[in-house]
């Protein structure tokens, strides 16, 4: 049996930091015309990453532009101060870094009881005994294959074992949980990508390109997993 047809192709979510913000409506429009499964949105404070980005009015903007859900990605400070007003502008699934909780534990709760998916990211330094804890409460751990604040970045190799110890973790204790890779992701190395464990894929420069459109860039990573 064709290897994809014995796990699902992994989901795609464009990363908005890539995409012409003076026209975030159209650009949004056309990743979900071109059948992109979330919308990333890079939420950045200057402080836990050298990089500001942009926040709630834009997931506001986002909100209204597209019903496809919208996957939040605070790469900030103390992100329990701004959960309920990230879910109030619209995120479907909320992710944080560990390395910004103190209180990891209560922080994904309150994510839930904002009502929605509820997602830890790990950095490239970090280890995945930082999840041990709390595996069990994720919908989705992401696997940042690059260090967060920018988007162009390469791939970093040694995200593939990692990708492979996170899922054998889930497959034990939440099997149900998604693994999502964040960074340097392009048609040329999604396939390992998705073979190492990744559920859903994030591409921001692969995606929002000036060389082609929104849609034959999508229809690339489509037909990597096309057997
Ligand atoms: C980096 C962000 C990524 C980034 C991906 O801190 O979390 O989502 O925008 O961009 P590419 O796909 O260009 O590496
Ligand atoms: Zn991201």
């Amino acid at each position: 049996m064709p290897e994809s047809q014995q796990r699902p192709a992994p989901r795609l979510a464009p990363s908005i930091l890539a995409a012409d913000l003076g026209h975030l409506d159209t650009e949004i429009r056309r990743a979900g015309d071109g059948g992109a499964d979330y919308i990333h949105i890079d939420v950045m404070d200057g402080r836990f990453v050298p990089n500001i980005s942009i926040g709630l009015p834009v997931v506001e903007a986002a909100r209204r532009a597209t019903t496809l859900p919208l996957d939040v990605h605070l790469m900030i400070v103390e992100p329990e101060r701004y959960i309920e007003r990230f879910a109030e502008a619209g995120a479907d699934l909320i992710t944080v870094q560990v390395e910004a909780c103190v209180h990891v534990h209560r922080t994904l709760q309150q994510i839930r009881e904002a009502g929605c998916q509820a997602g830890l990211a790990l950095n490239p330094g970090t280890p995945v005994s930082a999840i041990e804890e709390t595996a069990s409460l994720l919908d989705v751990v992401l696997v940042m294959s690059v260090n967060p604040g920018f988007g162009g970045q390469s791939f970093i190799p040694t995200s593939l074992s990692k990708i492979g110890r996170v899922r054998a973790l889930l497959d034990a204790v939440n099997p149900a949980a998604l693994i999502e890779v964040d960074g340097g992701i392009k048609p040329e190395n999604a396939r390992g990508i998705w073979q190492a464990g990744a559920g859903i894929l994030v591409a921001g420069t692969a995606i929002f390109s000036p060389e082609r459109s929104v849609a034959d860039s999508i229809e690339a990573f489509r037909s990597v997993f096309i057997d």
